[in-house]
């Protein structure tokens, strides 16, 4: 399995251009399924997620074309038929999110077989919010050895549903099935996070009818059928904040180019709180800090508009080496501070209780070999590395790979020595 090799020590100068959102891309991939006629997605990012994709709509019948032009990176999705409505174990296990296609063929085909998901092992993760949904929707829903059996033979019908929680994924999956229900369709409690609104776009781009969608509360008003579109996914907001993160890690002075930095504000202000310098533009923001050590803040995860979970693991690292102690909250995922004993490797003082960690910043972390255990901790121990004396090596990269688009080459490009070693212990570019 490859390894990402970091020589820290070496301060941020330059530009990363920041790729679309995976966990938009993911969701808008599963409305290809929703229509005979084309879906055109720009700004995809190229990721192993949106290939695994790929490979499971390819199954059920959808044409999936990745074209390079003058656009940038798209993908082409053509259903013209469904030709199967089952998702074995194989495909989905590999990715969480390939459980969305549940909703997408319920409405178009009437019934589905979907493997329940695996995905990154961060806390239960169960879906009986989406399964909830989709009862609700009218669906006879069966579990039977390790798959989800659904029927609407008829369609699916609007309904009311009010979420318990908050959850971005059920919220979503409510979405992609009741733009095709009889009827209307009202979403309670709703998630209000950036990719939910851009769903909502595209989907109304294609035919339908959604409204509030970046609010609590989302109506749909269901439609016979819907038709093709061209849609640009969103800036990735996790990737903005991660090399926001870097930057402010590592020194210097990055400017983070083609998004959007009032998508992380919640994780800007804590960065400035630290001591960086954050300065927003039209087109992204530049992070700053020149020598000075950053300041210990603390942080609390909540949903949109607050601290995202995806960049709780980063934040940590960017605290491991700050004067004094900061508290960091997880408030969204139990078990999500898998990245803390890694950090510890690298000399990071941290301890955990429940969903608090208490770090107290030391003065330098040395390089060691680490482990990845999620695609969001993975990079925290890249972030650490960019800072730590001599050489960090993350294994088990696959991770990684998931939901970061060319590491080594954004961050090269602004000096960081970020090497990635094959398999075979022999170097790639
Ligand atoms: C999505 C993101 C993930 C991010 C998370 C929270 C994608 C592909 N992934 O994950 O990167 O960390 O939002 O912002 O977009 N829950 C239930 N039952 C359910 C569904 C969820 O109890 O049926 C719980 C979860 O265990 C968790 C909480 O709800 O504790 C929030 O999860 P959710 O918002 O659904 O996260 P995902 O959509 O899986």
């Amino acid at each position: 399995m490859d390894r990402i090799a970091i020589t820290g020590g070496v301060r941020l100068e330059g530009e990363i251009a920041i790729s679309g959102a995976k966990n938009s891309a993911i969701k808008l991939m599963a409305a290809g399924l929703l229509t005979d006629e084309p879906l055109r997605l720009t700004n995809m990012p190229r990721l192993a997620d949106t290939r695994f994709l790929g490979l499971l709509l390819r199954r059920l019948g959808v044409e999936v074309t990745e074209v390079d032009d003058e656009d940038g990176p798209s993908m082409v999705l053509h259903a013209p038929e469904v030709t199967s409505a089952y998702a074995p174990y194989d495909l989905v296990r590999q990715m969480r999110a390939s459980f969305n296609v549940l909703g997408p063929l319920l409405a178009r085909t009437g019934h589905a077989k979907v493997s329940l998901p695996g995905g990154c092992s961060i806390g239960a993760r169960p879906v009986d919010l989406h399964l909830k949904a989709m009862e609700a929707l009218g669906a006879h829903i069966d579990l039977h050895e390790g798959y989800v059996y659904a029927q609407a033979p008829r369609g699916l019908t609007g309904a009311e549903i009010e979420f318990p929680i908050v959850s971005v994924g059920a919220t979503e999956h409510s979405m992609l099935a009741a733009v095709l229900a009889h009827g209307v369709t009202v979403l309670k409690n709703a998630a209000r996070e950036p990719e939910l609104e851009d769903l909502a776009i595209c989907l109304n781009a294609m035919g339908a009818k959604v409204e509030g969608a970046g609010t609590s509360t989302i109506t749909i008003t269901g439609v016979s059928r819907l038709h093709g579109a061209t849609h640009a996914v969103i800036p990735d907001r996790i990737e903005t904040g991660t090399y926001a993160v870097a930057a402010a890690m590592a020194g210097g002075e990055v400017r983070l180019t083609k998004t959007r930095a009032d998508f992380i504000q919640a994780l800007l202000d804590k960065i400035e709180e630290a001591g960086a310098d954050v300065i927003p533009n039209n087109d992204g923001v530049t992070i700053r800090r020149n020598g000075a050590r950053l300041k210990a803040v603390d942080i609390e995860t909540d949903v949109y508009p607050g601290l995202a979970t995806d960049l709780q693991a980063q934040f940590m690292a960017l605290m491991t080496l700050a004067e004094g102690e900061s508290v960091i909250r997880e408030t969204i995922f139990e078990n999500r501070f898998m990245h803390v004993p890694e950090l510890a490797r690298l000399g990071a003082d941290i301890s955990v209780q429940g969903g608090e960690a208490r770090v107290r910043g030391v003065p330098a972390l040395d390089g060691a070999q680490v482990m990845a255990t999620d695609l969001r901790a993975s990079v925290s121990l890249v972030i650490a590395g960019l800072a730590a004396r001599g050489e960090t090596v993350v294994n088990r990269v696959y991770h990684l790979d998931r939901g970061f688009e060319r590491l080594e080459e954004k961050l090269g490009a602004c000096g960081a020595i970020v090497r990635r070693l094959k398999d075979d212990r022999t170097e790639e570019g």
